[in-house]
């Protein structure tokens, strides 16, 4: 878009799409019957938290030598991977980040994962673990198991239960463990991974025979099987350009539909791939769906400018404003519950045969 469109601060129409915007029309997805949510109606949406479209440590060893930071958009980011991973890593998005795993863990059903691990495992390993909150509740429940995460990013607390710990690392690189684990788990790492066969090949290496992978990650295409969402509008646009964005630096947007496949070539076996449709917004009759629906628009709220701004504007060239006035057209899509739209979450674990070799 032009400099002389963005000071005319003119919103984006939505069947008005420049080459190169970002916002090219793919392939309509398509509406998926065994995905259906029923909708509660009439609606209501009295007892919803949402109300506007305002939406408005570290190990101690390590907070010292981790402040390796970049400001872009009055938004903070880790800067030694600063060109390609996508999102920022400031307070505003630590909270978004504990605020979306309860939300994906009540889709879970509650549970923190759904392998079937031994009762008593003795080494868990969560990659990209973001502010740690998932390994944090994993050292509560398992007290006698050593839970470590790891990450790019220093963001993690510093008074965490003695079982649990932190480490800096580039879960790309080849890993150094002296031990295997029983459980490798990463959540969330759509926009995060350039090379998932790799990732899932080197999990199998340092996992124990008998232990499991368990991946939870997205497919980012929204849709809706009875709403009134329709491929193109402004909400359609900006999720597409979001994943052509992230797409251009490298790293694959739509994990989930792929895992199972990535590690079934990496030798897993028993392979299961539970598919949830995650509602956004409060819109489903069923009551825990209908909380899972409001977190996860609270959290798109939170999130929309940290998640587009470095998609927007270092892939499609556009300026912060105009992604700012784009952005209201997405807000007031995601806040209609007409829509009825949701977007699928992957559940999927694989065990490492028991006679496997190394
Ligand atoms: C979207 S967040 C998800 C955080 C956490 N897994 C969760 O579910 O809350 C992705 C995390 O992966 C981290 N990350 C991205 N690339 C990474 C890499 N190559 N090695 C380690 N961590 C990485 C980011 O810093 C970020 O904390």
């Amino acid at each position: 878009m032009s400099s002389a469109l963005a000071s005319e601060a003119r919103r984006p129409e939505e069947d008005e799409v420049e080459p190169g915007s970002g916002l090219e029309a793919e392939g309509a997805p398509t509406g998926q019957a065994e995905n259906f949510i029923e909708a509660e109606e009439p609606f209501d949406d009295g007892d919803s938290a949402v109300g506007d479209d305002d939406g408005a440590s570290y190990t101690t060893s390590l907070k010292s030598v981790v402040t390796d930071y970049i400001e872009e958009n009055k938004r903070r980011y880790h800067a030694a991977r600063g060109s390609t991973y996508f999102l920022p890593n400031d307070e505003a998005e630590l909270d978004r980040l504990d605020l979306f795993h309860h939300c994906l863990t009540l889709r879970a059903g509650g549970k923190l994962h759904l392998a079937p691990i031994d009762p008593t495992p003795e080494r868990i390993l969560d990659l990209g673990t973001g502010t740690g909150i998932w390994a944090i509740e994993m050292g509560d429940k398992y007290p006698d198991t050593r839970v470590l995460g790891n990450d790019i990013s220093a963001v993690q607390p510093e008074f965490v239960p003695p079982n649990v710990s932190f480490e800096i690392d580039d879960f790309e690189l080849p890993w150094a463990y002296s031990s295997k684990f029983d459980l490798i788990h990463g959540r969330y790492l759509a926009g995060s991974v350039r090379n998932w066969p790799r990732l899932i090949q080197q999990a199998y290496k340092f996992l124990k025979p008998g232990g499991y992978i368990e991946m939870q990650d997205f497919d980012m295409h929204f849709y809706t099987t009875h709403g009134e969402f329709k491929p193109g509008c402004p909400l359609d646009k900006w999720a597409r350009a979001v994943a052509s964005g992230v797409s251009a630096f490298g790293m694959d947007p739509h994990p989930g539909p792929q895992l199972k496949g990535w590690m079934q070539d990496a030798g897993f076996v028993a392979v299961k791939d539970n598919l949830l449709p995650m509602p956004l917004g409060p819109w489903p009759k069923d009551r825990r769906l209908k909380e899972v629906g409001t977190l996860d628009l609270m959290q798109f709220l939170d999130g929309l400018e940290g998640i587009s701004l470095r998609a927007f504007t270092h892939t499609h060239k556009w300026e912060p404003e105009e992604v700012k006035v784009f952005l209201a057209l997405v807000r007031r899509e995601m806040l209609n519950v007409k829509m009825q739209v949701q977007h699928n979450y992957h559940i999927v674990y694989g065990q490492k045969p028991w006679d496997a070799k190394d």
